[in-house]
Parts: C-alpha cells; structure tokens; sequence
C-alpha cells in the first residue's frame, strides 16, 4: 500500500504553482533540447554484441501540472531520435514523460519504444541531487516492463534502469542497463548505452503558464 496514501482520494489540490519549470525539482536539468553525436551503444546481435556510435536529438518539454486526486506530478514530455553516422534509417526511437511528486520525492519516466515495449520505472530523489536514477522489473505490477508476444520470447526484458548525472557545465550524461534473456538464456544480456547530452535549445514555459502570463495572471 502506498505510504502516504490519504483517506480522500478524490479531492484535488487547488493553491499549486502553475509554473512546471521553477517546480520540476531534480527533473528542472533535463528540461529543453538537447544534442550530442558521441553515444555508444551495445546491442545483441546474432555472432555477439556490437557496438556502435550515435547521433542523439532529445526535446523534454514542461507539461501542464498534472494531479491524480490529491497528487500533484510536474514533468516533462520527451522525444529521444537516435541515427547513426553511417546508416539513414532511425537506430532508436523513444517517447514518454519525466515525472516528479514534490511530496514525497518519487520520480518516475514512462518509456514508450516502438518495438512493441513499454515500461514505468520509478526511483526517489531530493530536488538538488546531483545524480538521479529509476528502474523497472518485468513482473512488477507498478514499476513493471511490458513487451509484445515476439520480444518476450525471443528478447525477454528482465530489468531497465537508468542512471542520470547533472554535470557542472549544465550537460548531462545517462547510462542505461536493459537485461535481456535472449531466447530465454541466462545470464541476461547487458544492451546498454550511454551518452552526454549537451543544450542546444532553452526549454519553453508550460502551456497553462504562457495562458495566465497572456492574462496577467501570473
Ligand atoms: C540509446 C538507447 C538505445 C539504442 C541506441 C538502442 C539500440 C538498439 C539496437 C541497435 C538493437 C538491435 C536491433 C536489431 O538488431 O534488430 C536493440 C535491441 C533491443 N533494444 Fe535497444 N536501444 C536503446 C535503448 C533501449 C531501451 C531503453 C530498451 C528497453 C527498455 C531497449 C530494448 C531493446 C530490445 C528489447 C531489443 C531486442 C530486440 C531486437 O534485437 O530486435 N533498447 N537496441
């Protein structure tokens, strides 16, 4: 059962601010968009792991604040794109949200791919970490990995997480773990990748908050 679950689960707050950037908490350093051609992945193919290089493009754009009855979730809808110097087709394509409850320190990010997976990981973090993570295990119910038929027979995801570190010059540098049982063999296969992200756009405010500037409302 949730720690701090509340015996009214439907009344919603009403005094939030309607500022999603000044509110994302450790999430703030990933807000805007973002670039870098030096990602290194690993990746299971039928004589071994391969690696390769990549090109990265990812857009993480503030979202109106969000509540479940009495929770209140500020985040970060994302796009990541991923090419390859030497090939034209996307290598890696990934949609999904960065959430964040300031009252109680949970992050979450849902992971949309389109191979036929989609995943919730979660972690806890304070609003000044200076490193953050979250992960998921196939077979949780809440923090859970859900593949189509075909990859969880032949590319079982067991487990996802991914580190991130907020660099001092406002960059930052993710590494990522996915296991995978490949045709159900163990120990899993490490498909990883990693990458320093560097800002080449500044984020733009919340949808809400533009409308109650317009106003002058805020
Ligand atoms: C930077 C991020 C990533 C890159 C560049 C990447 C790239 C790749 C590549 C090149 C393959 C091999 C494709 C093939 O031979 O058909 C692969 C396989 C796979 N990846 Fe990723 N991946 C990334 C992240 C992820 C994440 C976050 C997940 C899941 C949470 C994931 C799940 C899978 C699965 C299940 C396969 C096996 C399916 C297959 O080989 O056809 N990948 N990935």
């Amino acid at each position: 059962m949730h720690k701090t679950l509340p015996e009214d689960i439907f009344t919603e707050p009403e005094d939030f601010s309607p500022d999603t950037l000044a509110s994302l908490g450790p999430l703030r350093r990933l807000a805007g968009v973002w670039e870098s051609a030096h990602g290194t992945d690993v990746n299971p193919k039928a004589d071994g792991p391969e690696q390769r290089k990549f090109i990265e493009r990812v857009r993480m754009d503030p979202i109106d604040p969000q509540t479940n009855g009495p929770q209140l979730l500020y985040g970060l809808r994302y796009h990541i794109n991923i090419t390859t110097p030497d090939e034209d087709a996307t290598f890696h394509d990934q949609v999904g949200y960065w959430l964040w409850e300031p009252a109680t320190g949970v992050i979450m990010q849902t992971i949309a791919i389109p191979r036929g997976q989609v995943v919730l990981a979660g972690g806890k973090a304070s609003a000044d970490d200076k490193s953050i993570f979250v992960e998921a295990r196939r077979g949780d119910v809440r923090f859970g990995i859900s593949s189509s038929p075909f990859l969880d027979e032949a590319f079982r995801t067991d487990y996802y997480r991914i580190d991130i570190t907020f660099n001092e010059d406002g960059s930052w540098t993710y590494l990522t773990r996915t296991d995978l049982a490949i045709r159900g063999k163990e120990p899993a296969f490490n498909h990883h990748d990693t990458n320093t992200l560097k800002r080449v756009e500044a984020p733009k405010p919340n949808p809400l908050l533009t409308i109650l500037k317009g106003r002058g409302e805020a």
